[in-house]
């Protein structure tokens, strides 16, 4: 079997890619980069030093290599750049959430999307969590009827996180709290409701005062069909990571996390036989960087010539849906949502 070439950039969550590119059956850990391979600690050394990857030891040395697909997995701010330059190298790309900082930024990813005509993921893992996955297939089921009410959370603090060498608090990279790590929550009620057509939000900034930006806010937003929706995301709070999402339909509820190994479904048409009160428990795996099943389903598309559901599009619309409730926060206005890309 002819296996798919990858290269990685950038090796703390792009040890999950690596990983996966080594272990699954189509797919080959060709080449490796991170800019501080030698002296970043939390890089897995021993698995790049024996797996018989080539180690770069420069950026350039990745974009000329024979490879198929090229994984972006390096800070937010610098994720355009080598997008672009991957996608001109004539690779295939993945590139970790959030697609970039700015929808002007992912503007010029697209322009080179279309450019080249590549193939392009944005790592929206949550849309690959078991729990998620299955609250959508019981969604798309008709289990609880049409949505009426969505909700999401990213509540992460990373007080002790700020990236190697800080680029998450550093003032002059500014990094959003609402779409760094905000675009989960903000992504996965997209998925669920569509794309949002209009956003209010209220944002503080109580925990980390030290750190650039706001860093928990709450937004409300509309949806097609009449549906409405909230989404909480801080990067501060004191509490176990967790994205907990609730999904009120007309004929029942769902609630669901990536972090539990059960999601809950109450049914109108069950409770009301059963006399019970109660939410039953389906199982799930708990898988929240589920990064194997993106590539396979990354791979998957590639091989039938097609873009993946959470193409360079779907990357830009969760951006612009945080850049919108940071612009609502700052004017204390509702701002309409544009998707002229
Ligand atoms: N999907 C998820 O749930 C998830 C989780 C964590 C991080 N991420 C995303 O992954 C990306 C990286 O985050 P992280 O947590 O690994 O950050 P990190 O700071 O822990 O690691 C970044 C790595 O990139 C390397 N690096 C920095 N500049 C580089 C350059 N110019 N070229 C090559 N390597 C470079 C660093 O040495 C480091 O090893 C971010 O975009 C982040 O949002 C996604």
């Amino acid at each position: 079997m002819n296996k798919y070439k990858i290269g990685v950039l950038g090796l703390r969550m792009g040890d999950a890619w690596a990983k996966a590119a080594h272990d699954l059956p189509n797919t080959g850990l060709t080449i490796v980069y991170d800019k501080y391979f030698k002296e970043n600690e939390r890089i897995n050394h021993d698995f790049y030093l024996n797996n018989g990857c080539v180690i770069a030891a420069t950026e350039k040395e990745v974009y000329d290599a024979d490879l198929d697909v090229i994984i972006v997995a390096t800070p937010d701010h610098i994720h355009t750049e080598q997008s672009i330059k991957a996608l001109k190298a004539g690779k295939h790309v993945v590139c970790e959430k959030p697609l970039a900082p700015t929808v002007a930024e992912c503007k010029s990813i697209i322009a080179a999307v279309r450019e080249t005509g590549k193939f392009f993921m944005t790592g929206q893992v949550c849309r690959y969590a078991p729990g998620f996955m299955l609250a959508k297939h019981l969604i798309d089921q008709g289990r609880i009827g049409d949505i009426v009410y969505v909700e999401s959370e990213y509540a992460h603090d990373y007080s002790k996180n700020p990236g190697y060498m800080g680029w998450r608090n550093d003032p002059a990279i500014k990094r959003e709290g609402f779409i760094g790590g905000g675009c989960h929550a903000l992504d996965l009620v997209r998925w669920l409701a569509g794309d949002p057509t209009e956003v209010f939000c209220y944002m503080n900034h109580k925990y980390l005062p030290s750190w650039p930006a706001a860093d928990t806010g709450v937004a409300v937003a509309k949806f097609p069909n009449d549906v409405i929706g909230r989404i909480f995301v801080s990067i501060g709070v004191k509490r176990p990571y967790t994205m907990r999402t609730v999904i009120n339909g007309t004929k029942g509820t769902i609630i669901c996390d990536n972090t539990s190994d059960f999601i809950q479904i109450s049914e109108e048409s069950v409770y009301s036989a059963a006399q019970s009160t109660k939410f039953a428990q389906i199982p799930v795996l708990v898988s929240s960087h589920n990064v194997e099943a993106e590539l396979k389903e990354f791979i998957s598309c590639l091989s039938q010539n097609q873009q993946c559901p959470t193409d360079v599009i779907q990357g830009t619309k969760t951006v612009a849906f945080g850049e919108a409730a940071i612009k609502s926060a700052q004017t204390g206005i509702p701002v309409k949502m544009d998707y002229n890309f």
